[in-house]
Parts: structure tokens; C-alpha cells; sequence
């Protein structure tokens, strides 16, 4: 078959149901007699509930069941474990006892008969507390009870014997504030029980790991449980694992025998559904006479909650990106009172490039050489912290095509120096990178004799594209249009897919479901070539038999495969397939580099990014529409990290204190760069999988705050190490 349609870049198949109203999103399930949670949460961050009052809220109208740590019933915990497939991130079990750790933290759930009664009376629920002191960021943590040691660490040659005699070094500190996902649709559980099998329509990034969860947590078969997510209003990592109100839901509706939906306040979001959290990373770099890194030390600390242990592993791309001899990488974690943290678009690698790329420009500064050239001439070749090559690594083609573009050889290289009118121009660069991860999957695919095909695997589109990647996939080997092709997600009851994470979706899936639909075909030649068949004669698996463009045809001769199913009252033809992860013959990853124009406005203090040329180098690009759009969001929401996000805690008493779309401020279309230029570089990894596609969805995030630190570094000459770059910083 052609592979036209692969590449190619047609619309989301399900844009237009999603931009309808008609996709059916967590919240919107309302099954019959269904009941309404509403959350009571710690107004503290540490401490212990004293008391309950209930008395007003039980009178409240419509009050059906209160549950609090006296009146909850004994679960189990989960393993936790990716590899089980039963991890969540806060393992802590909702109302297990009175103890609060952070604030937001359930304490109640009250249950009623419609969601204002529920509201109503979750307001009516008196708490009382003995509240402790609470540890309220990174600095008290580290103070009061120091670090404990993260994992993915590395170390290679000498590091701190080869930094104090180098030609040029640095040893400079940068830190990054706590973030929060903030996806539009709100985190929502719809439970129901039958008996003990238990329903729920949950907004997730990934149902087979719920799924896995709560059968650990309820002690039931994973048999007896249904997690559905067919659309989702995205997560950027707070959906990949489940949370608490997830299993309060579940309980009320057990307790209640109704179906009970519980939707997590926006404010709640802040605190008990993860976050990207603080970190301070210490970076030592030094180099020869001729700029190449002699010594590289990576030293991160990153806050992490009292219940769990979260590394976020900042150096992850430091130890494989340059080419160093002598290289250490460290993660350590302190104790917070704040919910744990998760993964968040490019854990680890996000704020770990902000500081690594800061730093190799104030490195190649120091060395008196060009960022661009800086990093041309230290870039690694091959994966040194494994001792493995690239399975395909294009990022000096990526970077110069960028630079070609953005025009960075004609930037003047002395600070403050490009002056348009009253604006001071400042040009930054970056490199970006991400790991490229393959998991196992298993898809299901029929040939049906309608002339149609229909396509289930339990992963997730959570709005990147996956549905369409996957018809285009089925339509490259049947040659049966996208319009002829349905496919069905987010579903327990389908196939066992990966979470929609990590980047690995595309090249997870898309090998899973051409094994599956050749498996089909296979199924179908067995029909045509058995006795009552159209090619009886021929041999099953005859390399002269082909199925193309939704024919089965030898010898030329052609017969329409819904023939070949009626002729024989056939419904369809079916392949399942399950397909493995990826080998370690490779160090397979993705890179590639943005170049940022921002302009100062010293007048009025304005600050904004004019221009981003980014090029990206991910393996081959299946579709074109649906992969640029993932980069510029991801540029987009790496302007909102390096300019805007953070959410504040108070330092007294451990407080989030903008818990609201109005104040925890992200990128508005007003604030999008007027021009955003994604250079796709298309080379397929074919090491990695048939398709040689690595996957899209972080890498462009990464290094963004970089490269607008370093031109904010060039247009004013103040180098902001702490993350967000607020214009009062530049006054
Ligand atoms: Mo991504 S942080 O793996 O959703």
C-alpha cells in the first residue's frame, strides 16, 4: 500500500463530535438515580482533625451519607507499582486517618441527592484541628530535615577533580517554582456498582492502571472493574494515575448503592491531584581552552510530600545530551506539607533543561565561545552515560536548520545591543530532548463485512491525536478510507493499551495495531482460500495473494473482501495482536532546538517573546497536523513556564494561595508569539519500530524557558535563574 496516508495530515476524526458537544466527557455521564458528591478539604497543612460537627450538614436538604476517617470503610493500599499495572502517585488512602499533610486534603465527603445540596452541606461540616507547624516550601524542608537520596543517578570519570584547575568554569543555582497541570476538564470520577463489579467513568490519562489500582485497593478481580475514558480535556500528567477522590467516589457509591459523581473543585486541583514540583539545582560546568566540557555536576532537590516519595529527575537529559568525560547527575527530596507531586508535560527533563541550557550558555559565555557554536562543538555523538549510540540522532541538523531560519548569525552578540525603536531585541537558543519509550500493547482489530473497520485498544486520545493516528494506520494497510474506520478508546474492556503518556502513545500503539489489522487479513485469506472460497485453490499463505485498496487479488484477479465475508455469512474478519516494548540495543531518544526572539521595552517594562523557530528531530511524523500542533503547544506552555506559572504557597503556614484560573496565570492568545515556526525533520527511526515514529508530546516544552532566559540574558544582560521570568525581575 501507498504510504501516503501515513505522513499525511488530516483532522482529528474525532475534532468534529468533540467540537459539537457531542463527546461525552467524565462529568457528563449521568446514570439513572445518580447521587452527587462535594468534598470537604483541610483548611491547614499539617496537623490532626480533632472533631467533626455534622449535625447541620446531615440536616442539610437532600443529605444522603457523610464520609469522614470514622465512617469509611477498610481498603487496601496498591502496590503502586507501572510495571503491575496498579501505580498511583499518592498512595495514602483518602480518610484513613485523621492525619492532614497538606491543604486541600479530603477530610469529608458528603453525599446528596443533587450537587448544589451537596455543595450546600459539604459547607456546613464544621472541622477542628490541632495544627502543626507546616514545612512550606523547599528551603524550610531542606532546614528542617534535610534531604533524602532520588534515584537516577550517574556518575562518570571525575567530575569535581576535573572542575577546579579547567580553563573556564561555572557554579551557579537555579530553581523553579511548583506548577500546576490546570487542564480545562476538571478531574471527575461517575462510579456505580452492580453487585461487586464497579463502573466508572473517570477523566484519565490511563484506565488499565486505574483499573489495576482498584481492584488492588477494593480487593476485587480487574475482571469486575469498567474505567472508561474516551475523551478527555486533557491532563499533562495529572491524569496518568489515579487520586483520591477516584476511590472516595467508588466507596460512596458502593455505601450509598448509587451511582455517585464526584467532581474535583478547581481550587482542589491545586493541591490534591499533583503538580510539577519546586526544585534547586546546582550546576558546575567546566571546560578547556577551546570550550569543550572538561566537567559537568548536576545536583537537584526537588520537593516532595509527606506521604510519598516523587523524584523529579532533573538531570535525566544531562547525563546523555553533551559530551563530557567527567559527569555526575544527583536527585535528593525534601519533605513538604503540600499534596505529592506528579509527573508533569517532560517531568524531570522540563525543569532540568532550564537549568542545563541556562547554563551552557552561561558556560559558553565564560569560555568566550557562541552558545550556537558552543553546543555544535560539544554535543554527544552517542549515548555516553549508557555506553550505547543513538539509534538515530539528527540534532546538529536541527539546530543549524533553526539557526538558519531564526537568522542567529546575524545576531550581535554584546548584550543590550539590538535596538529596534525603543525595543531592545534579544536572541536565545536552546537544545531540547526527550527520551523515546515503546511499551507493550495489545490491540484488536476487525474487517467487518459492512465495508468497514472497527478498531479497540485501551489507551486514551487525551486531544493529541491518537485516534486518528491509529484509522491512518489501519487505512495504510487496508487502503480503506478514515471515513470507513472506527476506533474506539479509553475503554477497559478493550484490549490492554498504555497510558497516554510519556510520549510513547504513537510508538506504542501504531505497531500493535498493524500487527492486529495483518492479523485480520490473515484471517480473511483463510476464509477466501478455504473450500467455500473465492480463491480456493490458492494457498493460504501465497506471497501472490495480497489484500490492497480493500481487495483480495491474485493472479489479477480481484475480489472486494466484503465479498469474501458475505459469500461465506461472515460478520468479519478479526486480528488481535500484542506487541512488545522496546530492546536496549539503542539509546533511543528525540532532540532538537529553539531559537527565541524576545524584546524589552525598558520604558513601560514590557516584556515579550516575539519569534520561536523551533526544529525538531522525533523520527518520523505521522501526522503532520496533529504532531505541529503538539509542538506549538508545548512552545506555548514552555512560554507559560518561563514567564508566568507558578503556584504560591504562603511561607507561613504552607497555604497555595493562587488556587484559581485567575491567578495562576497561563498563556492566553494574546500572549502567543506572533510567529511560531516548527521545522519537522521526518527521518524515521526505523531502529525503533516499523513506523519510525518516536513520539511528540514533551519534547517541545523542553528547553523553552531556557532559550527565553538566555535572550531575556542578551537583550538586558540580567541572567534570571529562578523561574518565572516576571518583568519586576528585570526593573
Ligand atoms: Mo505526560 S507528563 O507523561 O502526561
Amino acid at each position: 500500500m501507498s504510504d501516503s496516508i501515513i505522513g499525511a495530515g488530516p483532522k482529528r476524526i474525532d475534532g468534529q463530535r468533540k467540537v459539537t458537544g457531542e463527546a461525552p466527557y467524565a462529568a457528563d455521564h449521568h446514570p439513572d438515580n445518580m447521587a452527587y458528591g462535594y468534598g470537604v478539604f483541610s483548611t491547614i497543612a499539617s496537623g490532626t482533625i480533632t472533631g467533626l460537627d455534622l449535625e447541620a450538614a446531615r440536616q442539610s436538604p437532600g443529605v444522603i451519607d457523610i464520609f469522614h476517617h470514622n465512617h469509611f470503610p477498610e481498603l487496601h493500599r496498591t502496590p503502586s507499582s507501572m510495571a503491575q499495572g496498579n501505580k498511583v502517585e499518592e498512595t495514602r488512602l483518602p480518610f484513613e486517618d485523621n492525619r492532614v499533610h497538606y491543604e486541600g486534603q479530603f477530610v469529608a465527603l458528603v453525599v446528596a441527592d443533587t450537587f448544589d445540596n451537596a455543595r450546600a452541606a459539604a459547607r456546613k461540616v464544621g472541622v477542628s484541628y490541632q495544627r502543626d507547624d507546616a514545612i512550606a516550601n523547599l528551603d524550610q524542608g531542606v532546614k528542617a530535615h534535610g534531604t533524602k537520596p532520588g534515584s537516577g543517578n550517574h556518575e562518570r570519570g571525575d567530575a569535581e577533580g576535573n572542575f577546579d584547575g579547567a580553563a573556564h568554569s561555572i557554579d551557579v543555582t537555579y530553581t523553579t517554582p511548583v506548577e500546576t497541570h490546570n487542564p480545562m476538564e476538571m478531574h471527575a470520577s461517575v462510579a456505580s456498582w452492580e453487585g461487586d463489579r464497579l463502573s466508572i467513568f473517570e477523566s484519565s490519562q490511563g484506565v488499565v492502571q486505574q483499573r489495576g489500582a482498584l481492584s488492588k485497593i477494593f480487593g476485587i478481580p480487574p475482571s469486575h472493574i469498567r474505567v472508561e475514558s474516551p475523551f478527555i480535556g486533557s491532563g499533562f500528567g495529572s491524569k496518568l494515575w489515579m487520586w483520591p477522590h477516584a476511590v472516595a467516589a467508588s466507596v460512596a457509591a458502593r455505601e450509598t448503592g448509587r451511582p455517585v459523581q464526584l467532581v474535583v473543585p478547581r481550587p482542589q486541583m491545586f493541591t490534591t491531584t499533583g503538580h510539577r514540583p519546586e526544585t534547586r539545582q546546582r550546576m558546575r560546568l567546566a571546560t578547556d581552552d577551546n570550550g569543550r566540557l572538561v566537567s559537568l555536576r548536576h545536583e537537584s532537590i526537588n520537593t516532595t510530600s509527606f506521604t510519598d516519595q516523587y523524584v523529579e529527575t532533573c538531570g535525566s537529559v544531562t547525563q546523555s545530551l553533551y559530551s563530557c568525560p567527567n559527569l555526575t547527575v544527583s536527585h535528593e527530596t525534601t519533605r513538604v506539607n503540600r499534596g505529592t507531586p506528579t509527573s508533569m508535560r517532560a517531568p524531570g527533563a522540563a525543569p532540568g533543561l532550564f537549568a542545563l541550557e541556562s547554563a551552557i550558555d552561561e558556560m559558553a559565555l565564560a569560555a568566550g565561545v557562541d552558545p550556537l557554536e558552543f553546543r555544535l562543538n560539544n554535543y554527544a555523538d552517542r549515548d555516553e552515560s549508557q555506553d550505547l549510540d543513538f539509534s538515530s540522532n539528527h540534532i546538529r541538523e536541527a539546530t543549524e536548520k533553526a539557526a538558519e531560519k531564526f537568522g542567529w548569525h546575524d545576531r550581535n552578540p554584546e548584550v543590550g545591543s539590538m535596538r529596534d525603536g525603543h525595543e531592545i531585541v534579544g536572541y536565545g537558543m536552546a537544545a531540547c530532548n526527550w527520551e523515546a519509550i515503546k511499551r507493550e500493547c495489545e490491540a484488536r482489530v476487525s474487517l467487518r463485512a459492512d465495508g468497514t473497520a472497527y478498531v479497540t485498544c485501551a489507551t486514551q486520545d487525551i486531544g493529541t491525536g491518537t485516534y486518528t493516528i491509529i484509522a491512518q494506520t489501519v487505512s495504510d494497510i487496508t487502503g480503506l478510507g478514515l471515513e470507513k474506520i472506527t476506533v474506539r478508546l479509553g475503554d477497559t474492556s478493550y484490549p490492554n493499551g498504555p497510558i497516554s503518556g510519556g510520549s510513547w502513545t504513537t510508538a506504542t500503539t501504531l505497531p500493535a495495531v498493524a500487527a492486529a489489522t495483518r492479523e485480520a487479513i490473515k484471517e480473511l485469506k483463510g476464509y477466501a482460500t478455504s473450500e467455500k472460497g473465492d480463491f480456493a485453490d490458492v494457498d493460504n499463505d501465497s506471497d501472490s495473494l495480497v489484500f490492497e485498496n480493500g481487495q483480495l487479488t491474485h493472479d489479477g484477479q480481484g475480489v472486494n473482501y466484503v465479498d469474501v465475508l458475505k459469500g461465506q455469512k461472515l460478520a468479519s474478519a478479526d486480528g488481535h495482536a500484542h506487541t512488545q516494548g522496546a530492546d536496549d540495543r539503542y539509546s533511543y531518544r528525540s532532540f532538537g532546538a529553539h531559537f527565541v526572539e524576545v524584546r524589552w521595552d525598558p520604558g513601560i517594562s514590557n516584556l515579550r517573546v516575539s519569534r520561536v523557530v523551533s526544529a525538531i528531530d522525533v523520527g518520523r511524523v505521522i501526522n503532520s497536523l496533529t504532531a505541529r500542533n503538539q509542538v506549538e503547544g508545548a512552545i506555548v506552555m514552555g512560554l507559560g513556564m518561563a514567564h508566568f506559572e507558578a503556584t504560591d504557597y504562603d511561607a507561613r503556614n504552607g497555604r497555595p494561595v493562587n488556587n484559581n484560573y485567575a491567578e495562576y496565570v497561563v498563556p492566553v492568545h494574546a500572549d502567543q508569539p506572533p510567529e511560531v515556526d516548527v521545522i519537522l525533520l521526518d527521518y524515521p527511526d526505523l531502529e525503533f519500530n516499523e513506523f519510525g515514529a518516536r513520539g511528540i508530546g514533551e519534547i517541545g516544552i523542553t528547553g523553552m524557558a531556557a532559550a527565553v532566559a538566555n535572550a531575556v540574558y542578551h537583550a538586558t544582560g540580567k541572567r534570571i535563574r529562578d523561574l518565572p521570568i516576571f518583568k519586576e525581575k528585570l526593573m
